[in-house]
């Protein structure tokens, strides 16, 4: 494939993005945001996970004004647009068709050029939108809700998986963690990494031995189960009042596991491709105690770590319009029988697939 060092396109894109519980929208031209538009939905909270019909049916309720918005903030009308690029997969299908059917008729309506786009794609190329001179070859670590994956980025678009988790994804069990410890509240996202975050400061990281899953073992595949019921054994054994006055203690034990783990095998694995770069990205790279473990271990091991901003690691739109960018700029379009891909892989990717 022929290297494309320049990932950016000249024309406005509209992003649009709907995979899950963020209803989001941004136009992004030549890699610089000029709008950025997220709702996070929050009905779930009285659920304790995201609910998919109501998830649906939020996205409906708010796709609309939330585009609107975007291109009113860009100072942009659809005229101005070189193309629309809306994520095609992974995610909640009901959800995604909601971004689809309406990227459609908005591309059909004027006239413009369409893409459907990964979302794990995206969250590569939000490390772009943050650190423009961000150049593969490098290694990246998605960590987000459905994904931890580390993948050997050999140019944008030529991608290598190097190795994913074999059961829960980080931040899923950031979630399920932070629901067990009953730290969700009423009228908020169901995103349990901030929550959790929050209930570890002052807490002592070693307090409890809870199990770094695969640490010990080769390769680049992760396990987070055990941690998940490891603690949820540790609740269970104890008494409320026990669990109560060790709240933080058990938060912040858990977060150094789950951290610990992430920061030692993307860092192997950066030495092991031997791209001197980590970019690390996707919902659970906004957590601090990740960004500070590996700012500090990388620069003894000789690999420049890069973050996105923590707006732009979450699910955003941004991320979602700079893919279109990429791919629309090189000449890709999809049709008006674009369809939803719940499960769809990653475009141009090598290696294992499960
Ligand atoms: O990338 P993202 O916004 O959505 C998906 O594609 O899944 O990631 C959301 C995930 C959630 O599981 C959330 O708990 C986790 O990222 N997350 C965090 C933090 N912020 C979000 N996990 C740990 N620490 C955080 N600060
Ligand atoms: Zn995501």
């Amino acid at each position: 494939m022929e290297r494309s060092t320049n990932w950016r396109w000249e024309r406005p894109v509209l992003g649009i993005e709907s995979s899950c519980d963020e209803t989001a929208a941004a136009v992004v031209v030549d890699g610089r945001i000029c709008s950025n538009i997220r709702y996070s939905q929050t009905e779930h909270s009285l659920y304790g996970g995201v609910v998919p019909e109501l998830a649906s049916r939020d996205h409906v309720r708010k796709i609309v004004p939330v585009v609107s918005r975007a291109l009113k903030d860009a100072g942009v009308g659809l005229g101005d647009l070189g193309g629309i690029s809306v994520t095609q997969g992974p995610g909640l299908v009901g959800c995604l068709l909601v971004g689809i059917s309406y990227a459609k008729g908005l591309a059909a309506g004027a006239s413009l050029p369409l893409l459907g786009v990964h979302h794990i794609e995206g969250h590569l190329l939000a490390g772009v939108l943050s650190n423009p001179s961000l150049e593969p070859p490098l290694v990246a670590l998605v960590a987000s809700g459905g994904h931890t994956d580390l993948i050997l980025v050999s140019d944008w678009g030529a991608y290598e998986m190097l190795g994913r988790t074999r059961d829960d994804a980080a931040g899923e069990s950031f979630d399920k963690v932070a629901k067990m410890l009953e730290l969700l509240e009423e009228g908020q996202t169901v995103m349990g990494g901030p929550a959790v975050s929050r209930a570890a400061v002052g807490g002592n990281p070693a307090a409890f031995d809870f199990p770094r899953g695969l640490m010990n073992v080769d390769g680049f595949d992760f396990s987070f189960s055990g941690l998940k019921t490891s603690v949820l054994y540790t609740l269970r054994d104890r008494s409320p009042e026990q669990n109560a006055e060790s709240l933080s203690d058990i938060a912040a034990s858990f977060e150094a596991a789950v951290v610990e783990v992430l920061a030692e095998k993307s860092l192997a694995a950066a030495e092991a491709a031997g791209t001197g770069t980590l970019l690390v990205t996707g919902g659970v790279a906004a957590n601090g105690r990740l960004r500070q473990t590996l700012t500090s271990s990388a620069l003894a091991r000789g690999v420049e770590v890069v973050f996105p901003t923590s707006e732009l690691c979450t699910d955003n739109a941004a991320m979602i319009a700079a893919v279109g960018g990429f791919r629309l700029g090189r000449g890709e379009r999809s049709g008006m029988n674009l369809n939803a891909n719940p499960r769809m892989e990653l475009p141009g990717i090598r290696g294992m697939k499960r």
